[in-house]
């Protein structure tokens, strides 16, 4: 099941207001068909931007189907189906119809849809491209006679015209907005980012509600990072660490020269950009580059150093125990610099997930382990096995908070509580 970040609170259906539904989207559409494409085939490419196949397809049901279970945090919401089928489907929806689905959360039959649908962000889809999104869920899925069950809120989030106050008070709805001055190539990098990409779903923080704290490029908030059941979502302000080419080859390959995909960005390298065109990673991380950083958190420990750590832990002498653990379990692959090895071991001096200021990340991919996906472009999976079994909590509190205190990390303690914490909600799944 996927869990949910994207929603409401009692708070935002109560309010009163004015319904509202956002105003449509036009706007002059960026990167073209390329010569020779269909309609249709454009459309299959940006439904890969949009990544609609992660939640339109649930496991064992057949493509665009829908029936995936999505958990808001107030009940179990379906995805639909959105295959050309005339009854279960879409497939009597006019081009109209389906526009107001996407870019405003309205249904044909005029209820509104549940933010878990990303429309907030596909406000932004340009005219041009909803057009060649309708062409391929018209003609290039295969119809689907399948039901998805029905969406299962508590009461008042069953109440479907509750979503045209959050609507009123947290979806501006506006279409894309370039800033002055950017380049056609950020431009269009700001364009996918922004709208069908929905980068910003998990990359921006959220407010009480559950509503994104910004929605455009324009606002210092905007994709400074947030988090996604209790896992830390790094901020992609400029991405300090990774020049262009590296953010690139994180996106398509899963994997980079000191970093490899964890936790829920593993199945976006794998559905969405490891499938979007060098051309469009490209904009993507040059518009990245381009957005001014996040403001520095300050440290919160001074830093071992990296001479002190990897001296200490050649000469193997007075070890504390999370520098003996360390030896024994992780050297072997990210070896004593916390380097690692380009492209194959990620770096843990310095990585985003060890020094994120919650260390649940970290735990679950200590005791659980980790996959990258295989793509296209890097076929092997590289694997980390999991060390779940072999660490107590206080053993892995120690060695966690060596690993987050070592060579130049500066991250807090990690208690024995709070890896039983993950522990426990590792083995609740
Ligand atoms: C993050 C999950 C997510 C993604 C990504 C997503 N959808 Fe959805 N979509 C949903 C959910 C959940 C619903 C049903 C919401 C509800 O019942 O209120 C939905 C509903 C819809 C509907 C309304 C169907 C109906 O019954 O009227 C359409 C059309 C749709 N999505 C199209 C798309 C397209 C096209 C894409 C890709 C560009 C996409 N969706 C991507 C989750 C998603
Ligand atoms: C479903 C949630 C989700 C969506 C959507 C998403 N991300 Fe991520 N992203 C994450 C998480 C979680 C991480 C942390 C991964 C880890 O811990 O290894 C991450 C990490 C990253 C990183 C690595 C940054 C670093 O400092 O290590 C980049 C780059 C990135 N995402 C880019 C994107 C882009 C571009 C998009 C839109 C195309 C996107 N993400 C959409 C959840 C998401
Ligand atoms: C057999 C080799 C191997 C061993 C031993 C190993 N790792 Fe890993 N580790 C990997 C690989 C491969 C990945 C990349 C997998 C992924 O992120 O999907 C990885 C990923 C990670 C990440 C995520 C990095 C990121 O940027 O997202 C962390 C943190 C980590 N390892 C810590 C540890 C710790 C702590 C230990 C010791 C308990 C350890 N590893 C032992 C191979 C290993």
């Amino acid at each position: 099941m996927k869990t949910l970040t994207h929603f409401l609170t009692a708070a935002a259906i109560g309010a009163a207001g004015v319904a509202s539904a956002a105003t449509a989207a036009t706007t002059a559409a960026t990167a073209a068909a390329a010569p020779g494409q269909t309609l249709a085939q454009r459309g299959a490419y940006l439904a890969k931007v949009g990544d609609c196949i992660a939640c339109h397809s649930a496991p064992g049901k057949p493509a665009f189907a829908g029936g995936l279970p999505i958990d808001s945090g107030h009940g179990i919401i379906y995805s639909t189906n959105i295959t050309p089928d005339k009854v279960h489907g879409i497939g009597s929806y006019t081009e109209q119809q389906f526009a107001d689905a996407v870019r405003k959360g309205v249904r044909a039959d005029g209820t509104h849809l549940y933010p878990a649908m990303p429309y907030t962000s596909y406000a932004k889809v340009s005219d041009q491209d909803i057009a060649a999104l309708y062409a391929y869920f018209q003609s290039g899925v295969k119809a689907s006679p399948y039901a998805p069950p029905e969406s299962k809120m508590g009461f008042p989030f069953n109440q479907r015209w509750g979503m045209a106050f959050w609507n009123f008070f947290f979806a501006d709805g506006k279409p894309f907005k370039p800033q002055p001055g950017w380049s056609p190539q950020v431009r269009n990098g700001a364009y996918l980012v922004e709208g069908l990409a929905h980068c910003s779903t998990c990359h921006t923080p959220r407010g009480f509600a559950l509503n994104e704290k910004a929605s455009n490029s324009g606002e210092a908030k905007f994709l400074a990072g947030g988090e996604l059941n209790g896992w830390p979502v790094p901020s992609l302000r400029a991405l300090p660490r990774w020049d262009q080419a590296a953010i690139v080859d994180y996106l398509q390959t899963g994997r980079n020269k000191n970093s490899a995909v964890a936790g829920e960005m593993t199945a976006v390298v794998q559905h969405s950009t490891s499938q979007m065109t060098v051309a469009d990673l490209n904009d993507i991380a040059a518009y990245l580059k381009a957005l001014p950083p996040a403001p520095a958190s300050g440290a919160a420990v001074k830093p071992q150093g990296r001479d002190a750590t990897v001296k200490k832990l050649s000469a193997a002498v007075n070890l504390t125990l999370g520098e003996r653990l360390y030896l024994d379990n992780c050297s072997a692959c990210h070896f004593v610099t916390g380097k690692g090895a380009s492209r194959v071991f990620p770096e843990l001096d310095g990585a985003t997930v060890v020094n994120a200021e919650n260390p649940t990340a970290l735990l679950h991919v200590m005791l659980a382990g980790a996959r990258t996906p295989s793509t296209d472009k890097a076929p092997s999976v590289l694997v980390m096995p999991g060390f779940g079994k072999r660490l107590s909590d206080s053993e892995a509190a120690a060695l966690a908070t060596f690993v987050r205190q070592g060579w130049g990390n500066t991250a807090g303690a990690v208690s024995e509580k709070d890896v039983a914490k993950v522990r426990a909600k590792l083995e609740a799944k």
